[in-house]
C-alpha cells in the first residue's frame, strides 16, 4: 500500500481565513480524499504559524497576547475547515510543546552537524514576509510581494550555512526532476539557487515570542525556520522515530507561488543539513486573484469569507468551484459571476437535471424501482465511463483536480445526451425503457463516486437517493468504479432539486 502524506502550508493567525487559504486547504483535502479512495494509507496534515513578529505586533494591535490572539485564531481556521468539510487527520499550531521539542532536536542536529554557526546580521527586511532582502529584490525600494517598505534590521545572531548547499541542492534537482511541480516553478527555484546562496540568519534577539533556542537563552528561531519543521513534527520528528521514517519522505506540500523560496531553496537544504531526505514533491500553485490582485489582507484587498459564500452557496458549490475553475499550476479569477455560471451550468443543469429526471422516469415508468444496467459490452454509456475514469485517475494524480473533475463531467453530459437521444419519458414502461434507465442510474453511480473528492455531501446524497446503502466516500478503486455495479431493484428517490437553478 502506497503512502500519501499531503500538508498545506500553515497559515499566520495574523490574518482570518479567506478564500485564498481555502483555495489550497481544499485543494489538499480533495487530493487526500482521492487518495484514500485509491486505497493509499493517507496523513493529511494542516495547521497555523503562531510565531514571529508580524503576530506579535498584530496581537498588539488587538490589546491581547500574542498567545491569546494565536488561540483564538487559530479556532477560527478550525471553524473554516469544519465548514468547508476538510477532513484533516491533524492541526498542528507551531506554539504546542510537541512542535517545540521537534524544532529544538531538529535545529540541534543541524548545529551539530556543523551547519549553524553565530555572526552579525545587516539587512532590509519586510515585516510582512518575515523575511530580509537584498537590494536589488526590492521594487522602488519596497517589498516586492507587499509592496511595502522594508526596515533596517541588525542582529548579533545565528546563520544557516545555506551557501554550502549550492551544488547539492542543484544535483538534487537534476537528479528528481519531479521534485517541484509545475516544471516553471522548478526552474524558477534552480534559477534561485544558480544566483548565488547567501547563509541566512535563522534565530532573533528582538523579540522573545518564537521557539527558544536550546545553546542560547537569548535567542529565539526565526519563525520561517520554526515554521517549516511543522512538517516533521507531525509525523512525530524527534519524539516516534517509527512513525517519521514510514512517512518521511512520502510528503507532498502543497504551496501557493509566494513562498517557493522557502519550500524550495531553505528546506530542502534544511533537510540535507539534517541528514533526512529533502521532501519527495512540492506541488507549487498559483494565486486566486480577485479583480486581478492576489486577495491578502496585507495587501488590503477584499476579504471573502468562506463562511459567507458556504451560506450562499452551499459548502459543496463552493468547493466544487474552486476545484474546477482554476487550473493548479496557474492563477486563477474568482468571481461572484463565475460562481454562479458554474453553479447554473454544471451543478444544476447536469447533474441536478440528470438525477431529477432519472428519478422522475423511474417514478413514472418503472414503479420507482431503479432497473439494472446492462451489461459493459452493450452499453455504449459503459465506454464512455471506462474512458473518463481513466481521465479522472489521471487528473488527480497529476494535481489537476480541474481536469479530473471534467472528466466526470463528461459522463454526466454523456448520460444527458443518451436520455434525450432516447427519450423514455415518451416511450411505454418495458425492457426497451428499463435498459435505457438502468445505464443512467449506473452512470449516475459511477459519477457519485467520481465526484466525491469534490462533494461528498453531494455525492452522498446522489448514492442515497439512488436506493444504495454505504458511501461513495468509503468507496474503493477499481471495484468501485468498474461498470455494473448498480443491482437493481431498489427504491429511487425524488428528492428536492439539488442545486436549485440561481437566477443572480
Ligand atoms: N505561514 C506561512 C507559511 C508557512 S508554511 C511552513 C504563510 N502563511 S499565509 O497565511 O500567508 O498563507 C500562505 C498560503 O495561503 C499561500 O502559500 C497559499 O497557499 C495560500 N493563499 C493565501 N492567499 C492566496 C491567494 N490569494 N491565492 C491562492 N492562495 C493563497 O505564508
Amino acid at each position: 500500500m502506497a503512502r500519501f502524506y499531503q500538508t498545506t502550508p500553515i497559515y499566520y493567525v495574523n490574518d482570518v481565513p479567506h478564500i485564498g487559504h481555502a483555495y489550497t486547504t481544499v485543494v489538499a483535502d480533495a487530493m487526500c480524499r482521492f487518495h484514500r479512495q485509491a486505497g493509499d494509507e493517507v496523513f493529511f496534515l494542516t495547521g497555523t504559524d503562531e510565531h514571529g513578529l508580524k503576530v506579535a505586533q498584530s496581537a498588539e494591535a488587538h490589546g491581547m497576547a500574542p498567545a491569546e490572539w494565536a488561540a483564538a485564531n487559530a479556532e477560527r481556521f478550525k471553524e473554516a475547515w469544519k465548514l468547508l468539510d476538510v477532513a484533516y487527520d491533524d492541526f498542528i499550531r507551531t506554539t504546542e510543546p510537541r512542535h517545540h521539542l521537534a524544532v529544538q532536536a531538529f535545529l540541534s542536529r543541524i548545529r551539530d552537524n556543523g551547519w549553524i554557526e553565530p555572526g552579525t546580521y545587516e539587512g532590509l527586511y519586510c515585516i510582512s514576509c518575515e523575511a530580509y532582502y537584498t537590494e536589488d529584490e526590492l521594487v522602488d525600494g519596497r517589498c516586492p510581494v507587499h509592496d511595502r517598505p522594508v526596515v533596517t534590521m541588525k542582529e548579533e545572531n545565528y546563520f544557516f550555512k545555506l551557501s554550502a548547499f549550492e551544488s547539492r541542492l542543484i544535483e538534487w534537482y537534476e537528479s528528481n526532476p519531479e521534485a517541484v511541480q509545475p516544471a516553471t516553478k522548478r526552474n524558477e527555484a534552480l534559477g534561485f539557487i544558480r544566483s548565488g546562496l547567501q547563509d541566512i540568519s535563522i534565530t532573533r534577539t528582538s523579540l522573545r515570542w518564537g521557539v527558544p533556542v536550546p545553546w542560547d537563552a537569548d535567542h529565539v528561531f526565526y519563525v520561517w525556520y520554526d515554521a517549516l519543521i511543522n512538517y516533521l513534527t507531525g509525523i512525530g520528528y524527534g519524539d516516534d522515530e517509527e512513525r517519521f521514517s514510514a512517512w518521511w519522505p512520502a510528503s507532498h506540500h502543497l504551496i501557493g507561488k509566494d513562498i517557493i523560496r522557502f519550500h524550495c531553496v531553505w528546506w530542502p537544504a534544511m533537510c540535507m543539513a539534517a541528514g533526512i531526505d529533502p521532501p519527495s514533491q512540492v506541488f507549487v500553485h498559483g494565486y486566486l486573484l480577485v479583480s486581478g490582485r492576489k486577495m491578502s489582507k496585507t495587501g488590503g484587498l477584499t476579504q471573502i469569507a468562506p463562511r459567507d459564500l458556504v451560506e450562499d452557496f452551499g459548502v459543496d458549490a463552493v468547493r466544487y468551484h474552486l476545484l474546477r475553475d482554476v487550473s493548479l499550476g496557474s492563477d486563477g479569477e474568482f468571481s461572484h459571476e463565475g460562481m454562479v455560471a458554474r453553479y447554473n451550468s454544471d451543478l444544476a443543469n447536469n447533474l441536478g437535471n440528470l438525477l431529477a429526471r432519472v428519478a422522475t422516469v423511474v417514478a413514472s415508468r418503472c414503479g420507482g424501482l431503479g432497473p439494472a444496467p446492462q451489461p459493459a459490452g452493450s452499453a455504449r454509456l459503459a465506454d464512455v465511463a471506462a474512458s473518463v475514469v481513466r481521465d479522472w485517475e489521471a487528473g488527480w494524480r497529476r494535481y489537476a483536480p480541474h481536469e479530473a473533475l471534467e472528466a466526470a463531467w463528461r459522463l454526466i453530459r454523456e448520460t444527458n445526451a443518451e436520455l434525450e437521444a432516447k427519450e423514455p419519458w415518451k416511450a411505454p414502461p418495458g425492457p426497451g425503457v428499463e435498459a435505457v434507465l438502468g445505464d443512467a442510474l449506473e452512470a449516475l453511480r459511477i459519477v457519485a463516486v467520481l465526484a466525491a473528492p469534490a462533494m461528498p455531501r453531494t455525492s452522498g446524497e446522489v448514492w442515497r437517493r439512488l436506493g444504495l446503502s454505504g458511501s461513495p466516500v468509503d468507496a474503493r478503486l477499481p471495484e468501485a468504479v468498474v461498470w455494473g455495479g448498480y443491482p437493481g431493484g431498489l427504491a429511487v428517490e425524488r428528492g428536492p432539486a439539488l442545486f436549485p437553478r440561481r437566477r443572480d
